[in-house]
């Protein structure tokens, strides 16, 4: 059952002090559930999977607009356009519901270094449109989603365990915006002007790997990417996005 229905979790956002978010997040019906840990997710058709010509699956993105896909910049990089496809409308990837797109073209954001330094972010042009539902993008003036202890979810095809195999199917989980202190813990290079941190305290719930360059949803806005993390899951060390009201001009300008 997605936990999409659960009331208590979904008026969280609606504006509860963020320790009584957190305090519904650490409670014990979500121990265990971590995209690490969350629940088969067939709703969110604006997720789509990155794939190479053979269909194996690397990474996810998100559709902004029916030709423009949001992703992480480590995951295309170092991927010529031609060997990539986008994959909207299959959350589970052994079926073949949904549709196919080749890329035309691919924008990394020239900021883009490695993962720890920030803006890892990438526009994918669709050659064809894909025919499902769009996602809105934060804006540069985005604040109130990223209010610590704010619930918001990410969505994903990888491990759901910190060494085991990808999923076949999407999943998701909820997770909650860290403070930066909290971030900066795990990660010393933490810059909150350029990621923001998602986690819950006692770890469990997380992105791993394979969910890069996936959604990190609040309030039906695209709010970040997958990034990076140190394990995933664990107590104390939240995940990495990539901020995206820090970027929204820059991705704006490809849209
Ligand atoms: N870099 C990873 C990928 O390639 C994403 C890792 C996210 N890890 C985490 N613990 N949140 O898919």
């Amino acid at each position: 059952m997605s936990d999409h229905a659960r009331p208590a979790v979904r008026t969280a956002s609606g504006g509860l002090a963020a320790t009584a978010a957190l305090a519904l997040l650490a409670a014990p019906a979500h121990a265990g559930e971590r995209v690490l840990g969350g629940t088969e997710e067939a709703s969110a058709s604006w997720v789509v999977a990155l794939t190479d010509r053979d269909g194996r699956q690397f990474c996810g993105g998100t559709l902004v607009t029916p030709v423009k896909v949001v992703t992480a910049a480590h995951c295309v990089d170092s991927r010529a356009p031609a060997g990539l496809r986008v994959i909207s409308g299959r959350p589970d990837l052994r079926a073949s519901t949904g549709a196919v797109r080749t890329v035309g073209e691919v924008w990394v954001h020239p900021g883009f270094r490695d993962v720890t330094a920030g803006d890892d972010v990438a526009v994918l042009t669709l050659a064809e449109p894909a025919p499902e539902p769009t996602l809105p993008l934060a804006g540069a003036e985005e604040t109130e989603r990223y209010r610590p202890g704010a619930p918001a979810r990410v969505f994903g095809w990888g491990r759901t365990t910190e060494t085991g195999p990808s999923s076949e199917v999407l999943r998701s989980v909820e997770v909650a915006i860290s403070d930066d202190a909290g971030c900066r813990v795990a990660y010393p290079e933490h810059d909150p002007g350029t990621r923001v941190c998602a986690g819950v305290p006692d770890g469990g719930r997380d992105a791993c790997a394979g969910d890069s360059g996936g959604p990190l949803v609040a309030d039906g806005m695209l709010i970040g990417v997958v990034s990076y993390g140190t394990g995933c899951g664990r107590p104390g060390v939240p995940g990495v996005y990539t901020r995206v009201s820090s970027v929204a001009d820059a991705v704006a300008a490809r849209l």
